[in-house]
């Protein structure tokens, strides 16, 4: 299988409690094909897992600050440490900012009772 759209475990369920968030890396692409790191990170909101690549549409940069923190102080958008745009949690879309009108590269996500897995969408 192609690794550009394998599975890739980030944690247990257990790990993840509503409104945190974990970071991971995905490889992108083989080795014939100059294999590269995309950052990635998954968070839960009202029970439910979200997933998107860790990457601002606006200058294609990393998102957070500090560690595991993605939320403006009112914790209710995605916020870009670097310009400040606001991106919807659920949909990853771009309301406010440079990027206005544009997305987040939004991740497949599968929970099971013992795993929670991320893919970039085929
Ligand atoms: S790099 Fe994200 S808003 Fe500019």
């Amino acid at each position: 299988m192609n690794a550009h759209h394998s599975w890739h475990t980030v944690c247990s369920p257990d790990d993840l409690a509503d409104d945190s968030f974990r970071e991971f890396t995905l490889i992108k692409g083989s080795a014939e094909d100059q294999t590269t790191e995309q950052r990635g990170f998954v968070f839960r909101r009202s029970g439910k897992v979200y997933g998107y690549l860790n990457r601002c549409p606006h200058l294609g940069i990393e998102l957070n600050w500090m560690p595991g923190r993605f939320m403006d102080s009112d914790n209710c958008f995605i916020q870009c440490s670097t310009h400040g745009a606001l991106f919807l949690p659920d949909s990853g879309e771009c309301i406010a900012g440079p990027c206005q009108g544009e997305a987040l590269t939004p991740l497949d996500v599968a929970e099971s009772r013992d795993s929670i897995q991320v893919r970039r969408p085929e």
